[in-house]
């Protein structure tokens, strides 16, 4: 019997993968990482072949873990890092180049030619996003530029592109050997290239950025059967029926499906999603208008987004270029050793600021220091700065949707971190929710996919079943509380106007 449903999670960090039953429960996981590659000061790669071979890898030890066949599986649903790039040779399998990462900055002279006389808000009208080093296209470009070889072959026909949603899932069903290429409509707004009303790829603009439209997956709801897992992805004749980007799948995951409602994921970055239902909300603060999800035939449903950079991985910076501990969660028991920042603020802007500045030329500043702070001060500064760029994130979403928060619903790995959660409560005014299920990105997914094939009704499931694990309210006093945040603020001034046409 097909009790289960498998989610693939192709993150920034590891790929893992989860079965889960009916009841949204996990039943076994497998996960790894791969490498980060970092060939230059502000470039990040990813070697796509070896994030392939993990996925089937992680397959395997999820199913093997959990004493299950591909037999077992209702569904399978893909979820992934956004915007990272990957293109390929279609007849081969093998990419050109490196996947390039969303955190990859090495396309700014790129999106600053695009932009033109008219600037960063160019295409902002059609696609919801700003010109930025962030989305895929310009990255598109930048391989098609800079590989030898690359612009003729495609332009012959035989390379495509995809984030990794489209190249896990074009592995998975085949490959060379008439593999599915095919990206959900999540996936697609996160390019530049897609219009927001039409769900379709733009040909303008695609033809500005000299991407020829035969490069370009096919664009589907993010719940539908795309095809059926062939051997080589080990889960034969399993229909792979859901994809959604990881933000857009955690809001998913999270229930989030009444206008107004909201989630925030701590991962390698922080990105909050607030629904605003079947009308596009266009963000004059600083936040993107992206796709949140389309259920087969019924209406896209669209959120306003705040996407933060840089927030798990300044732990792990602290962890693996400062050598300051062992493992992420050793940053609370060190943080906890003192009261307070000591007058320390951190502002990671390792790849420019996010939201809701947009700053490319911002780069990362440690501010406030005097002989008093320590490296416990500089741990808790470190978590402080995640939640004061959440508040930011909040602030803006309030102006653009006049919806104010009354709880916010969070995930992804740093919600461990019980420091973080009761500061972010204090830093809002407001309560902070963590549910059951913190894979809510994998389970959004699995949602999708289990909908799509009948294992789940629709949402009324995924609401039935989400269910609350522990929350945080704010106990801290009103001067307090704006005190740090009015020095937050400070810090953040002094972050700008850093790269410059020697300074990288
Ligand atoms: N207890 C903790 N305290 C602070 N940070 C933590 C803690 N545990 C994990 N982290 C941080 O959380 C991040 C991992 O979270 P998560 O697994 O949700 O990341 P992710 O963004 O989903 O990864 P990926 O990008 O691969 O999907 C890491 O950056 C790590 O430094
Ligand atoms: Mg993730």
């Amino acid at each position: 019997m097909a009790d289960y449903v498998l989610a693939i999670d192709q993150g920034t960090t590891s790929s893992r993968a989860i079965v889960f039953d009916h009841s949204g429960r996990i039943v076994s996981t497998g996960q790894l990482e791969h490498d980060q590659i970092f060939p230059k000061a502000g470039w990040v790669e990813h070697n796509a072949e070896q994030i392939w071979s993990n996925v089937r890898e992680v397959v395997g030890l999820a199913l093997t873990r959990g004493n299950l066949a591909h037999t077992d599986l209702a569904a399978i649903g893909i979820t992934n890092q956004r915007e990272t790039a990957v293109v390929w040779d279609k007849n081969t399998g093998k990419p050109v180049y490196n996947a390039i990462v969303w955190q990859d900055t090495r396309t700014q002279a790129i999106v600053d030619e695009l932009g033109g006389s008219e600037g960063a808000d160019k295409y902002k009208s059609i696609v919801g996003l700003p010109l930025a080093t962030y989305f895929s296209g310009p990255k598109v470009k930048w391989i098609l530029d800079n590989v030898e070889g690359a612009r003729e072959a495609a332009e012959k026909g035989d390379l495509l592109f995809g984030n990794t949603d489209t190249w896990v899932l074009w592995n998975m069903t085949g490959g060379p050997d008439g593999g599915v290429h095919v990206t959900d409509v999540t996936n697609a707004s996160r390019t530049m290239l897609m219009d927001l009303d039409t769900l379709s790829w733009r040909e303008d603009i695609a033809a500005d950025m000299g991407i020829p439209l035969s490069m370009l997956p096919e664009i589907r709801s993010s719940s539908e059967v795309y095809g059926q897992g062939r051997p080589r992805g080990l889960v034969p004749g399993v229909p792979i029926a859901g994809i959604l980007g990881d933000q857009q799948a955690a809001t998913f995951g999270q229930a989030c499906f009444e206008v107004g409602t909201a989630k925030n994921t701590y991962g390698t970055g922080n990105f909050m999603l607030l629904n605003t239902g079947t009308e596009k909300v266009p963000s004059k603060n600083g936040l993107l208008t992206t796709v949140c999800y389309k259920i087969g035939d019924a209406p896209q449903v669209y959120a306003l987004e705040g996407s933060i950079a840089v927030t798990g991985s300044l732990i792990q910076w602290l962890r693996d270029n400062l050598g300051m501990f062992q493992d992420a969660p050793d940053v609370e028991w060190l943080a906890r050793k003192v009261e307070d920042n000591g007058g320390a603020y951190f502002v990671p802007a390792f790849s420019g600021l996010f939201a809701p500045y947009w700053r490319p030329d911002a780069r990362g500043a440690l501010v406030g220091l005097t002989r008093y702070v320590n490296r416990n001060h500089i741990a808790r500064a470190a978590l402080e700065a995640v939640a004061y760029q959440t508040r930011e994130v909040v602030d803006a979403m309030k102006l653009d949707s006049g919806v104010q928060l009354t709880e916010l619903k969070v995930d992804g790995g740093m919600v461990a971190n019980e420091l973080l959660m009761q500061f972010q409560a204090d830093q809002l005014g407001v309560d902070v929710v963590r549910p059951k299920v913190a894979e809510t990105t994998a389970l959004g997914a699995a949602y999708a996919a289990g909908i799509a094939v009948g294992f789940w009704k629709g949402e009324e499931d995924v609401t039935a079943n989400w269910a609350e694990d522990k929350r945080w309210s704010p106990a801290v006093a009103e001067d307090e509380r704006e005190r740090l945040y009015r020095s937050w603020k400070k810090a953040v001034t002094k972050t700008f106007d850093w790269v410059d046409a020697d300074v990288q």
